[in-house]
């Protein structure tokens, strides 16, 4: 989920020099070589930096993969075989699923290449080079423009840049933003569209814990999934089809048996989605008091309806299950995120930061502008603490509440596009496929439970002015009775039903959209969004000016560090070393766990903690085969002190010979301030070790065709690791 304050920073040197634990930095691959290799090969790396990344030959970015824009899958065989984690795959697993094949509850597997199931819209993209164009965009850019201006100016420019990047080619493309617009690069893709399902466990190993231990370790989870990438038979892109084959990729990562140790060197590949380092003090004031507080009271409400419902019934439980799983996923995130930016005095770092940026600003009166870049922040947030709450309350109780809003927005431009279409049968066409995408998930009596109690707190929650003009209707001409605007709303509504839709299809009476109340919800809650947005033209130049000078001004008030810039969806390379932690006075955290912790946290009559008979089978008789460590024992999860964040889930984690050693799933309660400020001593990347995986494939699943694509590498001889 993104905040919607441009946020922005962190500087963990000031308070801890620089050394070898450290491991803030989301680093681009193609800076790796001038920025980080020497220190990347001291700490146990022994590989090249073009062995890491390379344009002309093979190299370990060939074998990363972003899934969908969301999340990040490796792949580890010669025939396009990828593993990402279960969260990622869950929508996938969801829509395969029904009542009677459920493979949320009890896992998936295709024993064939038949048997692996088709994805529609899901995409698998792999980059094929980068391209630093700062100067190229900057050249265009001058003094007086506004920052709109300047926005508006680089998006010509990137997309020009695009064009001639991706013509006559199967790639594509695009350009995004650094450091809060003071740097730009232009990333190059081959986008495939024909991604299947091969294999998923059942939930009770790959989401084992739930909510619970979500976003916690110690850790016990099997958090994977795995997919194989299909492409023509020259191995371009492709839409989904049956002539398609398995692609061969340039380079798939091996897998190592060796599992790791403490101090052991990783890496972690992958597309963290975004993080907001340079936020400053009053920022962070505001998420505090105004932005987090908001989303978990919104989000909490929603899930106990959609949790009620789903207990009731498997096939709502089914219908929901992503869904609800993503909005757990982040109200618990902010809940953290609040907790740990008060415990570890994130605002008191952030001060002592600015203050020596204002020093720096202020030591040479050619630096006026960086001087006023704070005040202009400050004036920015002051303006927009006044409606957080309620652009909270349009996204997460309008937008993203109830389902049909957008449904409706976006079906009704659709439905209205018809009556001057050129392409009459096939518009139609698209109309009923999106209809038939929404209403595989849609559950009328949950969504119509969900409209009345968020579109209720919204109306109770928000000062009267702030709200989406049909609120006031519902005050003026319907006695304050929402329940009636809900009521037409899902009983009447041609967005309502897939039987609505087709009647109103046999007639199209386009003059009965514009009275539609499904339609006229939909765009009050749009036309407030548009209005939100004109009316913060003046707060977002100040916000956007703000940034882009201290950012540029704390960077060169600090020449000493290396900064790293921002996660925002391309590809970055982490590196760290395998490590425990103390996550408080007098407690010890181990860096991995194992099966026997599996087993302790067993209890039956709690749906996140259900063991697996079949599991339990293979722990009685200790039954690991090859996947055991060198002390008998299974290993589940480990930790390491990579800086990853939401997008890098799937990503792999790779050792210092370039072998897969396990899947990055999760960050620690302790460090989820860590978006906003990394946390040296306790920020920690959690993974599923990769024999946990590979014991659960082959001997839980007996899926072992699987094991034999990949490429499994393991020494002689292995330290025993200390107990
Ligand atoms: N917190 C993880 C992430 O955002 C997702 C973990 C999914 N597991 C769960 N129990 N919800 O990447």
């Amino acid at each position: 989920m993104k905040r919607f304050v441009v946020g922005i920073v962190t500087i963990s040197l000031i308070l801890s020099s620089a050394s070898a634990s450290a491991h803030e930095g989301m680093w681009l691959p193609m800076l790796i070589k001038r920025l980080n290799i020497t220190e990347m090969q001291a700490n146990g790396l022994n590989l090249t930096a073009e062995e890491l990344y390379d344009i002309n030959n093979a190299s370990i970015k060939d074998a990363i993969v972003s899934l969908g824009g969301f999340c990040t899958g490796e792949i580890i065989s010669d025939q396009g075989l990828m593993l990402t984690n279960h969260h990622c795959g869950y929508d996938a697993i969801r829509s395969h699923s029904t009542v009677e094949n459920d493979y949320l509850t009890d896992g998936f597997w295709a024993m064939t290449r038949e048997e692996e199931r088709t994805n529609p819209g899901l995409t698998a993209a792999i980059l094929v080079r980068m391209e630093d164009v700062t100067d190229i965009v900057m050249a265009e850019l001058k003094e007086d423009m506004t920052e709109a201006q300047r926005a508006s100016k680089a998006k010509e420019i990137g997309d020009s840049l695009v064009t001639i990047a991706t013509e006559n080619t199967s790639y594509n493309g695009y350009m995004r933003s650094f450091f809060h617009n003071n740097e730009y690069y232009l990333f190059v893709f081959n986008t495939y569209k024909d991604v299947r399902l091969v294999g998923a466990p059942p939930s009770s190993v790959g989401k084992y814990g739930g909510d619970t231990d979500n976003w916690m370790w110690p850790r016990h989870t099997g958090d994977f999934s795995m997919f194989r990438i299909y492409a023509d038979a020259e191995g371009n892109p492709s839409d989904m089809s049956p002539e398609n084959v398995p692609l061969t990729p340039k380079h798939h990562l091996p897998v190592s048996l060796n599992g790791v140790q403490e101090g052991d060197f990783t890496m972690v590949f992958g597309f963290p989605g975004s993080t907001d380092r340079f936020l400053t003090s009053t920022g962070i004031e505001q998420a505090i008091n105004l932005f987090n507080p908001t989303v978990v009271e919104i989000r909490e409400q929603k899930l106990a309806i959609m949790k009620q419902a789903m207990d009731a019934d498997d096939a709502v439980r089914i219908a929901l299950a992503s869904n609800y799983a993503s909005t757990a996923n982040y109200w618990k995130y902010f809940i953290g995120q609040t907790e740990q930016l008060k415990k570890n005095r994130v605002k008191a770092k952030k001060e002592t930061i600015e203050a020596t940026y204002l020093n720096w600003a202020n030591a040479d009166e050619g630096r006026s502008d960086y001087a006023g870049a704070l005040d202009l922040l400050d004036e920015a947030y002051s303006l927009t603490d006044e409606n957080v709450k309620s652009q909270v309350y349009l996204q997460e109780a309008g937008i993203r509440g109830a389902s049909l809003p957008l449904y409706a927005y976006r079906l009704g431009r659709m439905l209205g596009a018809l009556e001057s279409s050129e392409e009459l049968e096939d518009d139609k066409l698209s109309i009923l496929q999106y209809a038939e995408d929404h209403f595989s998930e849609f559950q009328p009596d949950v969504d119509r439970k969900l409209a009345y109690a968020l579109w209720s707190m919204w109306m109770e929650n928000i000062p009267e002015n702030q709200q989406p003009a049909i609120f006031a209707e519902v005050r003026d001409s319907m006695q304050g009775d929402l329940a009636a605007l809900v009521n037409e709303v899902y009983d009447n509504s041609v967005y309502s039903s897939k039987a609505a839709l087709e009647s109103w299809m046999e007639n199209m009476d386009f003059e009965s959209l514009s009275d539609d109340m499904g339609g006229r919800v939909a765009t009050s809650f749009i036309m407030t969004y548009f209005g939100v947005q004109r009316g913060n033209a003046e707060v977002r130049e100040k916000m956007e000016k703000g940034y882009r000078l201290f950012t540029d001004g704390l960077r060169k008030a600090m020449p000493e560090k290396v900064f790293a810039p921002d996660a925002n969806s391309t590809l970055r390379l982490t590196w760290g070393v395998v490590g425990s932690y103390d996550p408080q006075d007098a407690v010890h955290y181990d860096y991995i766990t194992s099966i026997d912790g599996v087993m302790q946290k067993e209890d039956a009559s709690n749906s996140e903690f259900v063991v697996p008979e079949r599991l339990k089978t293979l722990y009685n008789a200790k039954d690991y085969g090859q996947y055991a460590d060198e002390n008998g024992d299974l290993i589940v999860n480990f930790i390491s002190n990579n800086d990853i964040t939401g997008g890098n889930s799937g990503s792999p984690v790779i050792n210092g010979d370039g072998a897969l050693i396990g899947t990055a799933f999760d960050g620690n309660w302790e460090a989820m301030s860590g978006d906003i400020f990394f946390e040296d001593k306790l920020q920690r990347t959690i993974s599923v070790d990769i024999r946990y995986t590979l014991f659960i494939i082959d001997k839980y699943a007996g899926a072992s065709h699987l094991i034999d694509e990949m490429t499994l590498v393991k020494k002689k001889k292995r330290r025993k690791r200390r107990k």
